[in-house]
């Protein structure tokens, strides 16, 4: 100890270089960029190895750079358009006036960072903005208040404790099969995915799944299980993780309707379908025409740049968990954070300012045309296709019909959604997989691609079509080496 104190005591740059190990990496050098072998290499050792192996079997591990907002570049200097993101990216990577903005928040700025402990002017602009935007479209939303946190898992932690909080006698949640509400504990419980779930076992809380768009399933096992035991029913307006799933146009409606007729609290979960991606700023409200009384959001908040999540809760409810005496029992050390209202108050200027969320709606509308008629043509590889805003899937035909590879029985779904992925990685276009639905990747574009650059990407899936034809022939273009470790994936999950 004495010895490093002298160390450190004689020249302070050295000495305290000294306390790190060798092969330490300078955050400086990083913003020069690390070589893409020892980034790989990195992640594998030190990262989710299982994750980036896979990517990298499939050549889709990168690392990416950003060319523009739209294109990203990848090692070998291949430039794609980027359809990813999976939601989070309104207005594409690094937009510049975000970017411009940000800076001048960090040059002029003189809030604190972390401003918990007292009032922040940032997080007021973004919590009054929030309630002011909500209040525009469901006036009964004037008084709501609004809990900052860093996911959309966090958001949906913070949902539950609220509804928990306003009715405590209540045990059961109502959620919906297909739906996604995060992986922490609570929002697991919410997940109806056993590929998640299993081993988890007793969840954090009790869940009754239906059928998504079933109302009379509802109704009838609101009244089986005693509306007084149920506290909340967590609902998507559209499934975003099920594969763009839209429910019949009253179910929301009538959801919202029989929710209020039992005093059962409803979650709207807007945090993939929220501020602009579905053509709305709230699709739960302007399409669904509910009322909901819990609204969680994330993912656009964040504009692409920082976490960002929120809670928003009529009065009543909040004050339930929140009131008085009551107001440190739900809280973290970052949400709220001005770096991310300041980023947050942005984004929504620049997507109102931009008339993106009309936008989202038109080009959507667009390309779903696009790639339905793009299925249509190729019945082979697509089994179907759907869209709602710039929110739009394409169901891959299963790439096997009988269990061939490795000697095992391949999960040929995963299978299918890892090859399709990578059939529209190769002709140029960075798309999602979906959480819960195996064969159906995702078109997630920011809202505010360009058209030209939005046309170019379906051509690029039309000529990966045409080159492939059938399903199956995505196999055959794929190197065995490649294949034989994305069957193993496939089908242990390994
Ligand atoms: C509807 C919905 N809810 C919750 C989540 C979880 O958000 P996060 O991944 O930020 O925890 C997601 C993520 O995709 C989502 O789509």
């Amino acid at each position: 100890m004495a010895l490093l104190e002298n160390d450190v005591a004689a020249s302070p740059t050295t000495g305290t270089e000294k306390l790190l190990p060798a092969n330490w990496v300078k955050a400086d050098d990083v913003l020069g960029g690390l070589a893409a072998g020892k980034v790989l290499d990195f992640e594998i050792t030190a990262g989710n190895s299982s994750l980036i192996r896979i990517l990298d079997h499939m050549g889709i591990a990168g690392p990416f750079k950003v060319v523009d907002p739209w294109h990203l570049a990848d090692p070998e200097g291949v430039v794609r358009i980027n359809a990813g993101g999976y939601s989070a990216s309104p207005l594409g990577d690094r937009p510049p006036v975000l970017v411009d903005f940000l800076t001048r928040y960090l040059r002029e700025g003189t809030s604190m960072g972390l401003p918990q402990q007292s009032a922040g002017d940032w997080r007021a602009a973004l919590e009054h903005n929030l309630i002011a935007l909500l209040a525009s479209r469901a006036p009964s939303h004037a008084d709501s208040q609004v809990f900052f946190s860093n996911s959309g898992a966090e958001a949906i932690e913070s949902a539950i404790k609220f509804a928990r909080a306003a009715r405590p006698k209540a045990r059961y949640f109502i959620n919906f099969s297909g739906a996604y509400h995060g992986k922490t504990l609570g929002a697991l419980s919410l997940t109806p995915n056993p590929t998640f779930q299993d081993g988890f076992q007793p969840l954090a809380l009790d869940a009754i799944t239906l059928p998504f768009g079933d109302l009379d399933r509802l109704e009838m096992v609101i009244e089986r299980t005693g509306a007084d035991r149920i506290a909340a029913i967590v609902v998507e307006p559209i499934q975003g993780e099920a594969g763009v799933i839209v429910p019949p146009q009253d179910f929301l409606k009538g959801l919202g309707a029989l929710a209020q007729k039992h005093g059962i609290l409803t979650i709207a979960d807007e945090i993939q379908t929220g501020l602009g991606r579905t053509g709305y700023w709230f699709a739960s409200i302007e399409w669904g025409g509910m009322d909901p009384d819990i609204i969680t959001l994330a993912k656009a908040l964040g504009g692409g740049l920082v976490p960002v999540a929120a809670t928003i809760a009529r009065k009543p409810i909040y004050k339930a968990l929140l009131g008085g005496s009551h107001s440190k029992r739900h809280s973290n050390t970052f949400g709220g954070n001005s770096l991310g209202m300041a980023v947050g108050l942005k984004s929504l200027d620049i997507i109102a300012s931009e008339g993106l969320v009309e936008r989202a709606r038109t080009m959507g509308e667009r390309g779903k045309r696009r790639l339905a008629d793009i299925a249509a043509r190729y019945p082979r590889i697509f089994a179907g296709t759907r869209g709602f805003g710039m929110l739009m899937a394409a169901q891959f035909q299963p790439v096997l019909s009988v269990p061939a590879l490795l000697g095992r029985r391949p999960r040929v779904g995963e299978l299918t959604g890892l090859v399709g992925l990578m059939m529209w990685h190769r002709a140029g276009v960075q798309a999602n997989l979906s959480l819960n639905a195996a064969r159906v990747i995702r078109l997630t574009p920011a809202l505010n691609m360009p058209e030209a650059v939005f046309d170019e990407m379906f051509k690029r899936i039309e000529q990966a079509a045409n080159e492939h034809r059938g399903a199956w022939k995505m196999l055959t273009r794929t190197p065995a080496r490649r294949l034989a470790a994305i069957g193993k994936f496939a089908a242990t999950g390994k």
